[in-house]
């Protein structure tokens, strides 16, 4: 009985430490390549850069999003589907809706769904030729006619084309790939080239702060608090009508929370008629009332991808604190 017990146990602690050794060779970085995440047709090997960035943007989110979930019966509504986990939009050409893909929807919006084409051929616009797959220079990639394939349905374009980047064929992108020179790939003797960041970055609080300026002072009886769009191609919020944005001063006497003040920015137009999001150029003062006794504000603005999640949930994109 002993020794069966003692054998099983040591079994277990050497196989327990066996594990332990694979872990541990899994997290040393045994090459630089180690942390990079797996993507489809495994890009990330030779375009490290483009996949780490990529793997932070909300386009690799885009299936797996809980506020997608939650809002397309689990992933269930057909009509909801196909641009949160595509096929390769140059099959069907930039301007047409893209198909559902069955294979790893996981993966969102990846590499392939936007650069491969029915050949196998990877586009872009730098007129690279490389060994390792064939590439295709194509003008008409990166422009706002290619992002508006899926970002068109919510107005975000029609804003976009009303405001004053509005001619440029290549706005989305200035704004939201910034250019960094460097080696597109890995591999010997590759010069820099223009590469673009792909993080997407969007409702992020650097975003936010470089696209909206805000300002607040008492006046009077009230806090006054000012948003000025001023780099910004589209309304905040843009996207379907569950994206909100909230600006709010919390009131404080102390630290006890003495009363609240928050301002809706929305397309509630199927709601109450009334569409309140920040228009491109627009200047919005709120008047926030000071209750009595209150001594400081914390004035925030919350972006919330489901209007129906409470206010802990959203993504703070600015806060300041304010003596009054
Ligand atoms: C074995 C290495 C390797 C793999 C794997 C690889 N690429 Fe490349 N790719 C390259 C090299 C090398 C270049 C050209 C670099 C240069 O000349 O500066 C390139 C260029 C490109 C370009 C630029 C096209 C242009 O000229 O504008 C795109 C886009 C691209 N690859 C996409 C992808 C995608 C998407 C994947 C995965 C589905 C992928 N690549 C997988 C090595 C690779
Ligand atoms: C939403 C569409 C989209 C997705 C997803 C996407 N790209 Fe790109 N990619 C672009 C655009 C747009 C450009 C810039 C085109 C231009 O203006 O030159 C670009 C440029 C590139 C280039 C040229 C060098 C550079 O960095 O600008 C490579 C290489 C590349 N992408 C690889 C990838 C890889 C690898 C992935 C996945 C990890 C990926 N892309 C995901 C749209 C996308
Ligand atoms: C295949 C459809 C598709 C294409 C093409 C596409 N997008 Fe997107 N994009 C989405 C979806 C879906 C989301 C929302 C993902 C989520 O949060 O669930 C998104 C999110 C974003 C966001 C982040 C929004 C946030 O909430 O922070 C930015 C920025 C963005 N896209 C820019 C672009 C640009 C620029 C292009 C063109 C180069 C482009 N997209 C092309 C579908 C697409
Ligand atoms: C002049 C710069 C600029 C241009 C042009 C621009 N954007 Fe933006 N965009 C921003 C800024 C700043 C934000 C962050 C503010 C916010 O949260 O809405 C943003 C946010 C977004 C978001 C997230 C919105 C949200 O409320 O969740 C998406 C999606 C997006 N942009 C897509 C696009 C697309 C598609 C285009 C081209 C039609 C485009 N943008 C053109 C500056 C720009
Ligand atoms: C034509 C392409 C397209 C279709 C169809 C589509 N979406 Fe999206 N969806 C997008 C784009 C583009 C964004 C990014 C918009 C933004 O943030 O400005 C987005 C963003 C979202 C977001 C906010 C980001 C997130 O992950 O929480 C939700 C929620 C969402 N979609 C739900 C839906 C639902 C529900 C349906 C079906 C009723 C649907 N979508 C159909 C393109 C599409």
């Amino acid at each position: 009985m002993h020794t069966v017990f003692g054998w099983s146990v040591s079994t277990v602690a050497l196989a327990l430490m066996l594990v332990g050794a694979v872990r541990v060779s899994q997290d040393a970085p045994a090459s630089p390549t180690a942390e990079l995440p797996k993507v489809r047709g495994d890009c990330q090997s030779c375009h490290p850069h483009e996949a780490r960035d990529w793997a932070q943007s909300r386009h690799a989110a885009a299936w797996e999003s809980e506020t997608f979930g939650q809002t397309s019966r689990n992933r269930t509504l057909k009509m909801c589907l196909p641009c949160h986990a595509p096929e390769p939009l140059l099959v069907k050409g930039f301007g047409e809706h893209p198909t559902l893909r069955e294979a790893d929807r996981a993966h969102g919006i990846d590499c392939i769904s936007c650069h491969q084409d029915a050949n196998g051929a990877y586009h872009g616009t730098l007129g690279t030729q490389t060994e390792a797959h064939p590439t295709v220079k194509n003008e008409q990639f990166g422009t706002v006619e290619m992002c508006a394939t899926c970002h068109e349905i919510f107005g975000t374009v029609d804003w976009y084309r009303q405001s004053e980047w509005g001619k440029d064929p290549h706005g989305c992108v200035n704004c939201h790939m910034p250019v960094v020179e460097r080696p597109i790939a890995t591999g010997d003797g590759l010069p820099a080239r223009k590469a673009r960041v792909h993080r997407f970055e969007g409702a992020t609080p650097a975003m936010f702060q470089k696209g909206v300026k805000m300002s607040h002072e008492r006046r009077d009886d009230y806090l006054q608090i000012k948003l000025e769009s001023f780099e910004l191609g589209h309304t905040v919020p843009t996207g379907p009508e569950y994206v909100v944005v909230i600006v709010e001063a919390r009131f404080l006497q102390g630290d006890a929370e003495v009363g609240k003040h928050q301002t809706l920015l929305a397309d509630n137009v199927a709601i109450d008629g009334n569409d309140t999001r920040l228009k491109p150029g627009e200047r919005r003062v709120i008047r926030a009332p000071i209750p009595q006794g209150a001594t400081a504000a914390v004035v925030r603005v919350l972006h919330k991808r489901n209007r129906d999640l409470p206010d802990e949930q959203a993504r703070v994109l600015y806060e300041a604190k304010v003596s009054l």
